[in-house]
């Protein structure tokens, strides 16, 4: 899809669809859309007055062959109370516009900005609503629906004195959308067509493209390093596991800087192991790697963005099977950093991984720790499919990324890991324990299970085992992958 920015008057333009959007207030016939009503001879304001204008969040108003203007249609999307808009209603109005339309068989839109949100935040976020609401996944039908897909996206309505800026949105929304959909196509692949070595293939070709530097270690070298924790997951099928490192260095590196280290689990399927999961739904266990898709993507973004801190993404690889060779509940196991681990249920398999990610990271020269993984179904109990469960063991660095959260429309919510917790998987014959015993809490127990893993250094670590597949399609985002996070972290990376 296209999408640029365009200088003719938007009433010049011959666009199939003409969008733009109206917020609910006594009167929602303001500034441009009064505009347009004039253009239109009143119909905007009668629609209004019959109650079929409203501003309501995401009401769809579709007019065809507007008089006044050159466009097939005029869509006005409600943006909901004034007071209450943020880049983030406008990202998703944009989005479900463009899926509105889309549904409709149009090709082509124009983007008419309001007066007064003509900024460089407000183009990043249209250009990032309609280009994650564009990604579908149907990759796999052999019957695809060509003739639904939108081509060219325009913006509209920045004077010659914001485009520079609008133009600059416009870049960092492309790079940070692609990126996301790059995650999402990854973490729609089903297991036989994505495994350790598949996608450690496909990450290693992103980052030589992107220019970044990357390792891929193997089997031997993951056995050589020490990597216990890992390989005791991957031992239960053939597939090798896979670790991927993958460095962003700036051009003129701060001495004493953070380095910031990015780790994702990337279990490419999640059966249990021994501790078989139930069959209904296991098919879902392919977004698994979710976590780790996210920061492949979040380095994507950065090779273009270009922040001034130095970045090493840790992404290890695993299938979780129930081999004849596969670990047993009770069996215990050397993580890389030395300690030893009781694994009480082999289906508690991410943080296995993540310990040897995390101790790898630091190893690497990671001062500052953040992972993503899909690790627990008990964050699904604790905020359903809405928030991102956050767990920091440093306020001021947690305070930073919900701050970036807020700033690019991704909902997560900050949990407790007080020292209490700890008890919980406190080992009986090895250090600790793979599980809590048995008293609830289970996202935080998975939470202070990768702690240990940090030591002393800034850490936080998101449970997007809610938040990372849609069951349900959204009216700005199909149903499947939502590459959530991705857009948090590369504004985190960016405000250092
Ligand atoms: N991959 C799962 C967590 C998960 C659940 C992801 C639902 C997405 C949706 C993880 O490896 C797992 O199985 N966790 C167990 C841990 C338990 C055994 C302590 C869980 O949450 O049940
Ligand atoms: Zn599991
Ligand atoms: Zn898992």
């Amino acid at each position: 899809m296209q999408i640029s920015l365009e200088s003719k008057p938007y009433a010049a333009l011959e666009t199939e669809a003409l969008v733009s959007y109206v917020f609910e207030e006594a009167d929602p016939v303001q500034g441009r859309i009064s505009e347009l009503d004039q253009t239109a001879n009143g119909l905007l304001r009668s629609l209004a007055k019959s109650g079929e204008l409203t501003g309501k969040t995401l009401e769809m108003t579709l007019i065809h062959a507007p008089a006044g203007l050159k466009a097939a249609r005029l869509l006005l999307v409600g943006a909901g109370k004034r007071e209450q808009f943020t880049s983030a209603t406008l990202r998703k109005l944009a989005g479900a516009a463009l899926r509105y339309l889309k549904a409709r068989s149009i090709k082509q839109l124009a983007f008419l900005v309001r007066e007064s949100n003509a900024t460089e935040e407000s183009a990043q976020a249209i250009a990032e609503g309609v280009l994650t609401a564009n990604f579908e996944t149907d990759k796999y039908k052999t019957e695809k629906k060509n003739d639904k897909s939108i081509d060219t996206v325009l913006l509209t309505g920045y004077s010659d004195a914001e485009r520079a800026a609008a133009e600059k949105g416009l870049t960092r929304g492309r790079v940070i959308a692609e990126s996301q959909n790059f995650a999402r196509d990854l973490i729609n692949e089903p297991s036989n067509k994505l495994t350790p070595k598949i996608l450690a293939e496909k990450a290693e070709a992103m980052a030589k493209q992107a220019g970044l530097a990357v390792e891929i270690l193997d089997e031997k070298k993951i056995t050589e390093l020490k990597m216990g924790a890992l390989l005791s997951v991957s031992q239960g099928g053939p597939e090798p596991p896979r670790v991927m490192v993958i460095t962003y260095t700036p051009a003129n590196p701060k001495p004493g800087a953070p380095v910031i280290g990015l780790i994702g689990k990337a279990v490419t399927f999640d059966t249990g192991g021994i501790s078989i999961k139930p069959a209904d739904g296991m098919e879902k266990m392919k977004y698994d790697m979710a976590g780790g898709a996210t920061m492949l993507g979040v380095m994507r973004a950065l090779a273009a963005l270009k922040p001034n801190v130095k970045v090493i993404c840790v992404v290890p690889s695993t299938e979780n099977m129930p081999g004849g060779t596969a670990q047993k509940p009770g069996d215990i196991q050397t993580a890389m950093s030395g300690k030893t681990i009781e694994v009480l249920n082999t289906d508690a398999e991410g943080r296995l991984i993540l310990a040897d990610g995390l101790h790898y990271a630091k190893q690497l020269g990671a001062t500052h720790l953040i992972d993503a993984a899909t690790l627990t179904g008990a964050i699904v109990v604790a905020l359903a499919n809405v928030n991102v469960g956050v767990f920091g063991s440093d306020q001021p660095f947690t305070d930073k990324l919900l701050a970036s959260s807020k700033a690019a429309g991704e909902k997560m919510w900050q949990m407790p890991i007080d020292d209490e917790y700890r008890e919980f998987i406190k080992g009986t014959v090895a250090d600790i324990q793979n599980i809590g015993s048995g008293k609830g809490g289970g996202a935080i127990t998975g939470a202070m299970f990768i702690k240990e893993f940090a030591g002393d250094s800034p850490w936080i670590h998101l449970d997007i085992a809610g938040t990372a597949w849609n069951d349900d399609a959204k009216s700005w985002l199909a149903k499947g992958p939502t590459g959530v996070a991705l857009r948090t972290l590369v504004h985190l990376v960016m405000s250092y």
